[in-house]
């Protein structure tokens, strides 16, 4: 069997590390009981991995104080916590057009089920966003800026820390979409005035799926929108006020909290964040280099690579996006991601949506030269089928 080039790292992160495997299977095998409600050694033992991680990622992410490390299923649920938390009393939110649906329906939802107001900032052609138009959006009912720091179809990385500026200068709460960029670019929470960091543990934080979080900074506050158990105070009425139990309900993916525990060690091994992002970019550019003067090849947002993440969007003419993708898989053994992305606003604003969205390539710490240069070659092939190829796409 051919070996699978796996360039679908946006999706998830894979495979997982070594080390992400062995230290979930220990952790479950050895100390899998339910932290935080007993008092026998191997809960609390159970207990500390799950304080460590909170620390660990609070001083990832420069946050304040690790009880505000809440962990949630994923950035979904992260997103829509703090989302459903902030706008209970309706006003107006600003987010982009480079959102995905995790963000974008929630507040669709919030819109049609409260007096929720939303204003979507458009991308510039560059396919950023000018934090200035951030700031025209905001409102005084604004209640919440929510913004995605690294687009997961055409990979640009937003200026987090000058929107985060714009936010604090209104008094707005700042949440970031930190999905595809936790583990790859730096966040600075206190340097970039963010209120909150939605994160999901299975991308390039390199845990399993199941797991995810929010960083809450100091001040901020989410409402609660769900209750239950805690495990502590069990006598009261309500749901505790404080973090992290304020948003956490129920017992938690404690193999999920090992596994990103792990994924920190191994982010560590590979000298942090930054240089993960220099490896990954090396490749996105050798393949951008690659691929975009190739006839009818279309690139998206990618005129250069400057301030991306390794995410590269782009369609051969006369192909739908899942054709070329279907190529690829079934012709060449490289995985790619076709389709919306579930990010249907950047599609509306690009008229991707048509022809099907994009071919996505994604790029992690394990793809390497030979990787690129199989893409490069599939799709300069595929590239040459299509002009023969009588059915053709308007573009
Ligand atoms: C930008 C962005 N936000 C949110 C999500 C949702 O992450 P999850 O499916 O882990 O909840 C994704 C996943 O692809 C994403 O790329």
């Amino acid at each position: 069997m051919r070996e699978l080039i796996y360039l679908d790292n946006g999706a998830t992160t894979w495979p997982k590390p070594d080390i992400v495997h062995e230290k979930m299977g220990v952790f479950y095998r050895d100390y899998g009981v339910n932290p935080g409600r007993s008092g026998y050694d191997k809960a609390m033992e159970a207990e500390e991995t799950v304080q460590l991680c909170r620390k660990k990622l609070t001083a990832f992410f420069n946050g304040d104080d690790s009880e505000r490390l809440v962990f949630t299923y994923n950035a979904t649920d992260a997103l829509n916590q703090v989302i459903q938390g902030r706008l209970t009393e309706g006003g107006h939110a600003v987010s982009t057009t480079l959102e995905h649906n995790s963000v974008i329906r929630p507040l669709y939802h919030m819109d049609k089920r409260s007096d929720v107001e939303v204003t979507w900032v458009p991308f510039r052609e560059s396919g950023f966003i000018d934090p200035e138009d951030i700031r025209k959006a905001i409102k005084s009912n604004t209640k919440l800026v929510i913004v995605n720091h690294g687009s997961n179809v055409i990979g640009t990385a937003q200026d987090i820390g000058a929107i985060g500026k714009i936010c604090r200068e209104a008094d707005v709460f700042f949440a970031v979409d930190a999905s595809q960029t936790a583990g790859v670019v730096p966040i600075d929470m206190k340097a970039m005035c963010i209120d909150a960091v939605c994160f999901t543990g299975h991308k390039s934080l390199f845990g399993p799926t199941g797991i995810g979080g929010i960083c809450v900074a100091k001040d901020a506050v989410i409402q609660a929108t769900r209750w239950g158990g805690t495990g502590v105070k069990s006598i009261l009425k309500y749901h505790l006020e404080e973090y992290p139990y304020r948003l956490e309900a129920g017992t938690m993916n404690t193999m999920g909290v090992a596994g990103l525990l792990a994924g920190q060690e191994f982010i560590e091994s590979r000298g942090g964040p930054q240089a993960i992002r220099d490896h990954e970019m090396k490749l996105a550019r050798k393949l951008w280099e690659g691929i975009k003067d190739i006839d009818r090849v279309n690139l998206y947002c990618a005129e250069s690579l400057d301030g991306h993440i390794p995410v590269l969007s782009m369609n051969v003419e006369g192909f739908e996006a899942a054709n070329t993708g279907t190529l690829l898989d079934v012709d060449y053994d490289i995985a790619t991601r076709t389709g919306l992305h579930c990010a249907p606003l950047v599609h509306e604003q690009m008229h991707t949506a048509e022809i099907g969205g994009t071919v996505r390539f994604s790029l992690g710490p394990f793809n390497t030269e030979e990787h690129i240069d199989a893409a490069i070659h599939a799709v300069g092939e595929i590239e040459k089928m299509s002009k023969g190829w009588t059915k053709s796409i308007d573009y």
